[in-house]
C-alpha cells in the first residue's frame, strides 16, 4: 500500500520548497482541489526526463492509483518544463527528490550510466523502483540492484513492457504447453533498424550551461565528448552507454528469454561476438553492427543487430526461409525456429508458420506500456514481488546477456576467418549468421575481414558466479565492473 502516513499536499510543496525545489504544482490545481483528491495515490517521482521520462511520467499520470509529484534532472531546463508540465515538485539533483517522503516510488529514465546508482539510491531512501532498461551498465552493479531490492523489500521492476503484454501467455502456452510446433532448434533476435553516424568534432563539445555536468556525468569517467548532440548520443560512447545491444538488444532478448526459455536460464555459458563500428567515422565507439551467439546448454540462441541500411534484405524487409528454415527473422524482433515450422515475434504481434511455410496462427498484442506500469503499481500496493511481470533479478538477467555480448565485442581482437569458421564447429548455426553478416555487409561496400571488425574468443561464462572462465577470462572479467567517479560509487550490497 502506499504508505498511509503521506502528508497533506500542501505539506508537500511546503517541503519541495525547503528541499529547494524549483517549480511547484500550480495553485490553481491547489484550488481546484484535484490534489487533495489524489492524497491516496502512489507519490510518484520521475528521474531523467529526457524522451522517454515524459513518456514515463505521462503514463504513470493517466494511470489511476499513481500521481506524478516529483521529477529530477540535471538539465534545469528539462527538470523546470516537466515540472510546469506535470504541476510537479521539480529538481535538478535527484537526491532532493529522494528526500522527499511524499514520494512513495520512483520511474528511472535517465543515461544507462546512472541507472543502479539511483535505483539503490532510491531503495536506500525507502523507495519503491521502476526503472529503465538496460538494469545495468555493467553486469556487476545490476546484481547489487538486485541485492538491495531484497536487503531493503523494496518492489522493483525493469522497463521492459513487452513482457506485460498478454500476448505473451498465450504464445507460450502455443509453443511450450501445446508444442504446436515441435522441439526448438534455435532462436535468433535481430533489430536491424538504421541510424545516423552521430558526428566527430574537431574540438570538444561545449557542456550546454543549463546541464549541472557533474551531477549528469556521475558514475561516469569525466572525459572530453567530440559527437554533435549532447543528449541521446551518450548510449554510443562505453562510458556511459551500452551500444544498440544494451538498447534494443535488451528488448529482443528479453523476449527470447522469456517466449523461448520461459526464463529457465539465466545467462549464456558461452558467448561468442563479431562486429565493429563500420562505414561511419565519428565519435561513437560501440559497434553499429554487432552479431553474437550464446550457448546455453540447450537450443543454439543468436543475436544480428546492425544500424546500417539493410540493403541485403531488399524490399520485402528483414526475413527469408532457406530449405524450409527461417534464417533471419524479423528485421527487429525474433524467431524461433521449430522441428514443425517457426514462429515469429514482433513487438505487439507475431505469427506461426509450418513448414510448408503456411501461417497457422497468429498473435495480436495489448496496451504493453500501460499495462506494465499497472502492473508495477499493482505490486507495490499489494507487496508482492512474485506479482511483478519484469522483477529485477529476471530484468538483470536478461540485461546480463547484452553485457555479455558487449564484453565479447570489447574483449575481442582482428578478425581471422579461419578461426571464425572453426571456433564454434558444432554450431552449425553460429557459421549460418557469419554468412548474413557477411552478406549484409557486402552491399555496404564491407567486408568481415575488415579492418574494423572484430571478434571475441569464445568465452567461458558461470552463470553461477556471473564472472568468466577459462581461457581469455583474465580481459573478459576486466569489463564486468566499471571505474566510478569519486562521490559516485555504486555500493557493494552483500
Ligand atoms: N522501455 C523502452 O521502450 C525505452 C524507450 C526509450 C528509452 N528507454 C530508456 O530510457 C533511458 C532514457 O532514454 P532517453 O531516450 O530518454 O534518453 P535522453 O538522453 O533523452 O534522456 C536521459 C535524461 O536523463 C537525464 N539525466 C542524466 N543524469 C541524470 C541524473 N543524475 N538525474 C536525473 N536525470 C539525469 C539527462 O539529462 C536526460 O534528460 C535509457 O536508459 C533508455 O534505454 C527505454
Amino acid at each position: 500500500m502506499p504508505r498511509t502516513n503521506r502528508r497533506t499536499f500542501l505539506k508537500t510543496t511546503t517541503a519541495a520548497a525547503v528541499a529547494g525545489a524549483s517549480a511547484l504544482p500550480s495553485l490553481s490545481r491547489i484550488a481546484s482541489g484535484q490534489a487533495a483528491n489524489r492524497n491516496s495515490e502512489l507519490g510518484i517521482g520521475v528521474i531523467g526526463v529526457g524522451g522517454r521520462g515524459m513518456g514515463l511520467a505521462q503514463g504513470f499520470q493517466s494511470l489511476q492509483g499513481a500521481n506524478v509529484i516529483a521529477v529530477a534532472d540535471p538539465d534545469e531546463k528539462r527538470s523546470g518544463d516537466a515540472g510546469k508540465k506535470f504541476e510537479a515538485a521539480s529538481y535538478t539533483d535527484l537526491r532532493k527528490l529522494l528526500d522527499d517522503p511524499n514520494v512513495d516510488a520512483v520511474a528511472i529514465a535517465t543515461c544507462n550510466h546512472w541507472h543502479c546508482l539511483a535505483a539503490i539510491w532510491a531503495m536506500e531512501a525507502g523507495k519503491d523502483v521502476y526503472v529503465e532498461k538496460p538494469l545495468s551498465h555493467t553486469q556487476w552493479e545490476g546484481r547489487q540492484v538486485v541485492n538491495a531490492a531484497r536487503k531493503y523489500n523494496r518492489i522493483v521492476q525493469l522497463g521492459t513492457q513487452q513482457r506485460s503484454d498478454p500476448m505473451q501467455a498465450e504464445i507460450k502456452k502455443f509453443l511450450h504447453e501445446d508444442q504446436a510446433l515441435g522441439k526448438i532448434l534455435y532462436a535468433q533476435a535481430n533489430r536491424l533498424g538504421p541510424r545516423a553516424t552521430i558526428g566527430k568534432r574537431k574540438t570538444p563539445l561545449p557542456i550546454p550551461e543549463n546541464i549541472n555536468y557533474d551531477l549528469w556525468l556521475g558514475p561516469a569517467q569525466d572525459e572530453k565528448l567530440f559527437r554533435n548532440n549532447f543528449h541521446y548520443d551518450w548510449h554510443w560512447d562505453w562510458n556511459t552507454g551500452s551500444g544498440e545491444m544494451g538498447n534494443w538488444g535488451v528488448h529482443v532478448l528479453d523476449d527470447v528469454r522469456n517466449v523461448a526459455y520461459q526464463d529457465a536460464v539465466s545467462t549464456p555459458q558461452r558467448i561468442l561476438a563479431c562486429g565493429g563500428r563500420v562505414a561511419w567515422n565519428d565519435a561513437g565507439d560501440s559497434p553499429n553492427v554487432h552479431y553474437a551467439y550464446f550457448d546455453t546448454g540447450s537450443f543454439p540462441t543468436l543475436i544480428a543487430l546492425s544500424n546500417l541500411r539493410n540493403k541485403a534484405a531488399g524490399k520485402k524487409g528483414g526475413w527469408t526461409t532457406q530449405a524450409g528454415r527461417p534464417v533471419v527473422g524479423p528485421g527487429t524482433g525474433y524467431i524461433i525456429a521449430c522441428e514443425g515450422g517457426y514462429y515469429m515475434g514482433q513487438r505487439g504481434s507475431g505469427k506461426a508458420v509450418d513448414l510448408k511455410g503456411k501461417e497457422i496462427r497468429k498473435f495480436k498484442g495489448g496496451d504493453m506500456n500501460a499495462l506494465h506500469k499497472k502492473n508495477f503499481i499493482d505490486a507495490v500496493a499489494s507487496r508482492d514481488r512474485d506479482s511483478l511481470n519484469a522483477e529485477i533479478e529476471i530484468g538483470h538477467d536478461s540485461t546480463g546477456w547484452c553485457n555479455l555480448a558487449n564484453v565479447a565485442f570489447r574483449a575481442g581482437g582482428a578478425f581471422d576467418g579461419e578461426d571464425a569458421r572453426s571456433i564454434a564447429p558444432e554450431s552449425e548455426v553460429w557459421n549460418l549468421l557469419l554468412e548474413e553478416m557477411r552478406g549484409h555487409l557486402k552491399p555496404h561496400g564491407l567486408t568481415i575481414h575488415g579492418r574494423n571488425i572484430k571478434m571475441s574468443p569464445i568465452l567461458h561464462h558461470n552463470p553461477k558466479t556471473e564472472l568468466f572462465e577459462g581461457d581469455h577470462s583474465h580481459g573478459a572479467n576486466h569489463f564486468l565492473k566499471r571505474q566510478y567517479r569519486k562521490g559516485y560509487e555504486v555500493p557493494e550490497i552483500g
